[in-house]
């Protein structure tokens, strides 16, 4: 198949980036590569070799040609925002970038247990102390289905300066958007939404649209999640109604590296133009063969085993999100990961009761079908009897809360070993990963549900991150003063 290469004509950073390797060049700067690693030797050569810097690479060192300008602004007129930046440093960076800009230390925001663990390190960061909204849970299913209404409207007594949001939830289920954001707008605070696997929404009729047009006033997105762009390539949208622009720019540049990389720039400028020209087109596309996947899969099985748009309202499910629901086979989804690996298989995450397959615009016809034909003999070999819908500790615990984050965060510690932990105050932050969504954190006890249900975690094959003891034999606790 001949392959295509039209995204260069529309995309300024890519073709800034393919230009520089058509001309020849004497970099006395940075990277200190120079791109000829490889006559030094030629596995560094294969790893350094084709990377540029922005400043020298996609551009002149002073920036003349302003190329990274012109590409966000073409990515804010597509989203139809006020407000652009390309982060080298994931969502992981947008989110600090925009919980930067709030407030002052001491403030308070109203943020959903949901939350990724890089917004909680941006509060710790910013000084802004969390009020915690807890999702409601599909009875049915088990699954976060969002935030309600009548949370969010709990926590605005509280005067937060701002709500934090992440949409859709890590197994694809989105709040209604539009009721949270006027429910916020009319207190005039602004809705940051975390869409980190949420960058595709908005370029087909059949998906959700974007939370910009849903009128959020701030969007982060992972391109290299749910889009095919580089590892850790990111988008912060904006509106700045709400929100400052200046400071915006000022907390982005605070936070980013002063080296940002080409490539992953590169990459999110193509998949904008990607979207723009032919979004709609290879989305529908995925979406088919996502749907053909789950009943290819499903025709085998009596029960539902997958998550399905129809299991939520309408809208409120990534239609292109894989969630295989493990309890309805009766057996370990860790133990379907093992044998799926062993025959050439990753899968995005998987605990005892969900997997989760991530599909791509990179995903073909026939990569759906190869991981069907592979799936289906390891879920027939390894199926029992069906178990009750159970909530993920991710999902499920309430925190209690202590003392600050920050203080926590910033407190002299001690280890506890696990039978003394439940009680003591957690000077750590604690998550499954992947989701990494924090089943404690600094300043909130640590109890039994916690304890137990993290080492429990453990023994069933779920990786525990960013525990001071990795062995979760002992806990890092806040030292009583
Ligand atoms: C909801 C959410 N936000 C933010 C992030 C961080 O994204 P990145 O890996 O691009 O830094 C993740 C990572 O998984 C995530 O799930």
């Amino acid at each position: 198949m001949e392959k295509r290469n039209e995204l260069r004509s529309s995309a300024p950073l890519l073709d800034a980036y393919l230009s520089y390797f058509e001309a020849s060049h004497t970099p006395f700067t940075i990277p200190g590569h120079k791109q000829r690693a490889s006559i030094i030797d030629a596995g560094l050569g294969a790893v350094v070799d084709t990377d540029i810097p922005l400043y020298g690479g996609l551009d002149e060192i002073k920036l003349t040609n302003q190329t990274l300008k012109k590409s966000e602004a073409l990515a804010a007129k597509l989203w139809g925002a006020d407000f652009a930046r390309f982060s080298t440093g994931g969502s992981t960076h947008a989110n600090q970038a925009v919980i930067f800009a709030l407030g002052q230390p001491g403030d308070k925001v109203a943020i959903s247990r949901t939350a990724h663990r890089s917004v909680l390190s941006a509060l710790v960061l910013a000084g802004l102390e969390p009020i915690w909204m807890s999702p409601e849970i599909d009875s049915a299913t088990g699954v976060p289905i969002g935030i309600s209404l009548t949370e969010l409207q709990r926590v605005l007594k509280e005067n937060p300066i701002a709500v934090l949001l992440t949409e859709p939830g890590y197994l694809g289920t989105l709040s209604d958007l539009k009721a949270l954001i006027s429910a916020a707008h009319e207190k005039s605070i602004p809705v940051i939404v975390d869409a980190a696997w949420g960058g595709h929404f908005g370029f087909h009729k059949d998906l959700p649209a974007h939370v910009i047009a849903e009128g959020a006033d701030a969007l982060i997105t992972s391109v290299h999640k749910a889009l095919p762009g580089y590892s850790a390539s990111a988008l912060l949208l904006a509106q700045t109604k709400y929100l400052s622009a200046e400071r915006l720019e000022q907390s982005f540049e605070t936070t980013h590296t002063t080296s940002p990389a080409g490539a992953p720039l590169a990459s999110i400028d193509a998949v904008r133009a990607l979207l723009q020209t032919r979004g709609s087109e290879l989305l529908g596309k995925l979406i088919e063969n996502v749907a053909q996947f789950k009943l290819a899969v499903q025709a085998n099985f009596d029960l539902p085993i997958f998550l399905s748009p129809s299991d939520f309202a309408p809208g409120r499910f990534d239609p292109v999100k894989i969630v295989l629901r493990v309890q309805q086979l009766g057996c370990s989804g860790v133990d379907i990961e093992r044998a799926l690996i062993e025959d050439g298989v990753r899968v995005e995450m998987a605990d005892r009761d969900t997997i989760v397959f991530l599909a791509t615009l990179a995903d073909t016809e026939a990569d759906f079908q190869t991981l069907a034909m592979k799936l289906v003999p390891i879920l027939k070999k390894l199926q029992g009897a069906p178990r009750e819908s159970a909530t993920a500790l991710s999902w499920s615990v309430i925190p209690q809360i202590a003392t600050s984050m920050r203080e926590a965060y910033f407190a002299e510690t001690e280890m506890a070993p696990a039978e003394n932990a439940v009680g003591r105050v957690s000077a750590d932050l604690i998550a499954p990963y992947p989701p990494g969504v924090a089943v404690v954190a600094p300043g909130e006890l640590l109890t039994e549900q916690i304890v137990k249900g993290l080492v429990a975690s453990q023994k069933a094959g779920v990786r525990i991150a960013y525990a001071t003891d990795p062995t979760l034999n002992s806990f890092r606790v806040v030292k009583p003063r």
